[in-house]
């Protein structure tokens, strides 16, 4: 459904409408009326005072008693974290904004990762709202948190109705104060009130710190403050908010048991999205853009089991799998060829997985298909079977790339044998697979993005790690260094993995892995 007319406010308006009354405006305010009203012409909502009166009247505005969300059992001992980490600092945790898609019509508001692991909340709340956490003044090692945020405004406001961003008529209700701090179980305060929250007592013994590139609003606020109390500006400033975003990503590392409750679930959601596509196959190959009903289909599985895709799917038939993040999908799916699907299901609390499975169009892998698929699947395996605490993270991919250099050697692919291919100077089989074999995976898709190298690839895996085994091999349709036969198959096998005592737990072990597990649960499900 479409506003009636174009609203363009940035922030929500909880005034209550001035009187309209523009006799003996200045030249000025004429300009400023007029400009006001620019791109207001669709509008043909009432705006007598005696609407106004009648629309904000005969509303129950009682609201039920709130629960505590799940991962407020969670959030003080992260929070407790970071405080230790980050000592001495008030740190400013923003949600993030609403983006314009275009003219008048936002994407959907996705709160940024650091806020969601600390205050604990996902789907869509709550844009422009902000998470402080603190050192308590009682413990230093103790973190106080205060949620600020726009509550539910008045239905005697103007937003109420007339703001198709913000408004409830519009986009739904924003919880009440006491609703918030019932589900968040720490103070909350309304968003006029950060200002002087974030000033109190900063200066020699505090400083103040904001996380990054979330809200440019909220960090130009922290600026200023800085500098009103003595804090530097310029690059000490920026190296303080880097590290915020460094400590924030490296803590997240490891997850606390209901992240990996929450991992289990999301890819639990994604594996019944991949179940839904392979029913749909038939009905890809059917139409002209097969790929596109590919992704509809899981979209539509993620949005129902989930707040929506993690990730933008690729859904890649025939050589398009050898483009690695072909998410145009807009090409057909045809008989005899291979789809590579990598999609992940991110769910109500934001938390991603990310799998891929390379399936046979027609149900069986042809002999070269499954070739590749074989090669690919011993990669995978070698790095099952040698993961688990103590060893390193970049292990992981010169395990994957040892199977992957022997086969192309033995494919007669490589201009050197295997082991010069490995050598740093070689490399040669990179050619087929430009990616890394893992990446941490959690609240987002390439989870922990700001970690400093030693603590991702030159790390050890510790237990409660949650990351990606991912291999591939994509011979493209152009590729004169490989035989025909091989050209235009792209295969890739990704799995999420948790990393036990003394090994790693595959969490998608449930969609099936091997070639002929593949096969059969293609046949199943076509029944
Ligand atoms: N889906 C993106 C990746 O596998 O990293
Ligand atoms: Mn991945
Ligand atoms: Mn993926």
């Amino acid at each position: 459904m479409w506003d009636d007319r174009s609203v363009t406010t940035e922030q929500p308006q909880t005034q209550p409408i001035p009187a309209a009354d523009t006799a003996g405006a200045t030249p000025d305010e004429d300009r400023a009326t007029e400009l006001a009203s620019r791109g207001d012409s669709r509008s043909q909502r009432p705006t007598s005072d005696q609407f106004r009166r009648f629309i904000a009247s005969g509303w129950d505005e009682t609201v039920p008693e709130a629960e505590p969300l799940p991962s407020t059992a969670y959030t003080p001992a992260r929070r407790d974290a970071l405080v230790r980490s980050v000592p001495g600092t008030r740190m400013v945790l923003p949600a993030g904004v609403l983006k314009v898609r275009s003219n008048d019509t936002d994407y959907p508001f996705r709160p940024d990762t650091a806020f969601a692991y600390y205050s604990g909340l996902g789907t869509d709340e709550e844009p422009d709202s902000v998470l402080v956490v603190e050192p308590s003044a009682e413990d230093p090692e103790r973190a106080e948190a205060t949620y600020f945020f726009r509550p539910r405004a008045g239905f005697d406001s103007n937003e109420f109705y007339a703001d198709a961003r913000y408004g409830e008529m519009w986009v739904g209700r924003r919880p009440t104060l006491i609703e918030a701090g019932q589900r968040l179980g720490i103070e909350v305060r309304h968003i006029d009130e950060l200002r002087d929250h974030l000033a109190k007592d900063v200066g020699a013994q505090l400083s103040l710190t904001v996380m990054p590139q979330v809200d440019a609003g909220v960090e130009a606020m922290v600026e200023e403050i800085r500098t009103q109390n003595g804090l530097p500006g310029g690059d000490e400033a920026a190296e303080e908010a880097a590290h915020l975003a460094e400590t924030a990503s490296e803590q997240r590392l490891v997850k606390d048991a209901y992240e990996i409750e929450q991992m289990r679930a999301a890819v639990d959601a994604t594996i019944r999205g991949f179940q839904d596509v392979v029913r749909e196959l038939p009905a890809a190959v059917a139409h002209r853009r097969g790929e596109r009903v590919i992704e509809g289909t899981f979209a539509a599985a993620a949005r129902a089991e989930g707040n929506g895709v993690g990730y933008d799917t690729i859904a890649a038939a025939g050589d398009h799998a050898c483009t690695l993040h072909w998410i145009r999908n807009d090409g057909a799916v045809r008989e005899g060829e291979l789809v590579l699907i990598d999609a992940g299901v991110e769910i109500d609390s934001l938390y991603t997985a990310d799998v891929t499975r390379t399936l046979p169009v027609s149900g069986t892998y042809t002999a070269e298909q499954r070739r590749v698929y074989e090669a690919v699947l011993g990669a995978a395996d070698a790095v099952f079977a040698v993961a688990k605490p103590g060893m390193r993270f970049r292990e992981l991919h010169e395990t994957a790339m040892g199977v992957i250099a022997a086969r192309l050697e033995a494919w007669g692919l490589l201009p050197g044998t295997a082991e010069e291919s490995l050598a740093p100077e070689g490399q040669w089989h990179r050619r087929w697979m430009v990616h890394g074999t893992s990446h941490h995976l959690g609240l987002d898709v390439h989870d922990c993005a700001q970690a400093r190298r030693e603590m991702y690839l030159d790390a050890e895996l510790v237990p409660g790690m949650v990351f990606t085994i991912e291999p591939g091999l994509y011979f493209k349709e152009n590729d004169q260094l490989v035989p025909p036969e091989l050209r235009g198959i792209g295969v890739r096998i990704e799995d999420d993995v948790l990393v036990t005592e003394d090994g790693v737990e595959n969490l998608s072990s449930a969609a099936p892995r091997t070639a002929d597990e593949v096969e059969a649960w293609i046949a199943s499900l076509w029944g």
